[in-house]
C-alpha cells in the first residue's frame, strides 16, 4: 500500500500499476461503511485507489470543516485490511493552490434537499469529484447509496461531461440497531445515539407502510410524523423522491418505486438517510 500525498506522487504511483483501476473517494474518519466501498473496488479491478480528503470547497461557512475528524494513521490501518494498491491523501494547498475559478454548476437537483440548507455544498462535492478522477483516472468508481443525492450528481455530472469512468453504487451499511453509519456518528453522546435510531426506524416504518399497500401521499406523511414525534430530534427535511432523477413523486402521483431521503438534527449533529421503498401498482 503506497501512500502518496502529491499530485506527483501519484502521478508515479499509478505509471506502476497494470490493469484496470478502482476508486473509491472519502474524507477519512473511515468506517465499515466506507470499507464495504473498498471491498466493492477490491473485487471489481486488479487496483484499488482511495483517496482521502476533506474537501473544504463542500462545507459551508459555519460548519464542521475545521473539527472534521481527521486520523490519516488509523485510516491507513483500517485500509491495510482490505488491501489497496495507493492511497491518495493531498493537503489542501495541493489540490487547491489558489481559489478555483473555474467552477462545476451543480444544476437544479444541487439546489433541493441537502442543498437548501448547504447552497454551496455539491457545487464543492463536484469540483473536487470532477478533479479527482481526472487524477487517477479509474475505470470504476465506487460511491455510497447514503448520500443519495450526491450519487445521483455525480451520475449526472459524468454523463454531462461525457467523463470516461464507470460510477458504481453500494447499499448503506448499517449499525445492528438500524443507525447508518457516518464518520459524524462520532459527534453522537450516548443518549443521542439512541435518539438518532428514531431516523432509521421511521423509514422503516414507512417501507412497510408502501409494503402493504400504502400509496405514497399516506407513507409520507406517515414518516414525518414519526419523524416529527420522535424525542431529541429535528426534522430538517423528509421527502419521497423518484432515485433517479431526485424529483419530488408530486402528491396524488401513482408511483411504484421511491426514495425517502431525510435530514435530521439530533442535538448539534446533522444526520442524514434514505430508504427506497416501493408501492403496489
Ligand atoms: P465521505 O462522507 O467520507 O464518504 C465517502 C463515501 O463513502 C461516499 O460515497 C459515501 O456515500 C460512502 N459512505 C459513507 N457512509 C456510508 C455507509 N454507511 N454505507 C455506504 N456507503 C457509505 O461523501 C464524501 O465523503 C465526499 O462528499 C466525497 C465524495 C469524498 C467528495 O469529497
Amino acid at each position: 500500500m503506497k501512500l502518496t500525498q502529491t499530485k506527483e506522487e501519484l502521478r508515479k504511483a499509478l505509471g506502476e500499476l497494470e490493469g484496470s483501476v478502482a476508486l473509491v473517494m472519502t474524507m477519512g474518519a473511515l468506517h465499515e461503511g466506507h470499507l464495504s466501498l473498498v471491498r466493492a473496488a477490491r473485487a471489481s479491478a486488479q487496483n484499488v485507489v482511495v483517496s482521502i480528503f476533506v474537501n473544504p470547497l463542500q462545507f459551508g461557512p459555519g460548519e464542521d470543516y475545521e473539527a472534521y475528524p481527521r486520523d490519516l494513521e488509523a485510516d491507513m490501518a483500517l485500509l491495510g485490511t482490505v488491501g489497496v494498491e495507493v492511497v491518495f491523501a493531498p493537503a489542501a494547498e495541493e489540490l487547491y493552490p489558489r481559489e478555483p475559478l473555474v467552477r462545476i454548476n451543480p444544476g437544479p437537483v444541487a439546489a433541493l434537499y441537502e442543498g437548501k440548507t448547504r447552497p454551496t455544498h455539491f457545487a464543492g462535492v463536484l469540483q473536487v469529484v470532477n478533479k479527482v478522477l481526472n487524477l487517477v483516472h479509474p475505470d470504476v468508481a465506487f460511491f455510497g447509496q447514503k448520500d443519495a443525492q450526491q450519487l445521483a450528481l455525480i451520475r449526472t455530472l459524468v454523463a454531462d461531461l461525457d467523463i470516461p469512468v464507470e460510477i458504481r453504487s453500494v447499499p448503506i451499511k448499517r449499525e445492528e440497531s438500524g443507525l447508518a453509519l457516518s464518520s459524524r456518528n462520532a459527534y453522537l453522546n450516548d443518549e443521542e445515539r439512541i435518539e438518532a435510531l428514531a431516523i432509521s426506524q421511521a423509514l422503516i416504518v414507512g417501507r412497510d407502510a408502501a409494503a402493504r399497500g400504502g400509496a405514497p401521499d399516506s407513507v409520507r406523511a406517515l414518516v414525518q410524523r414519526h419523524l416529527e414525534q420522535a424525542p431529541g430530534v429535528t426534522l430538517d427535511y423528509l421527502s419521497l423522491v423518484d432515485p433517479e432523477t431526485f424529483g419530488e413523486i408530486e402528491s396524488g402521483t401513482a408511483a411504484t418505486r421511491g426514495l425517502l431521503v431525510t435530514a435530521a438534527w439530533v442535538g448539534s449533529t446533522r444526520l442524514i438517510d434514505n430508504m427506497e421503498v416501493l408501492f403496489h401498482e
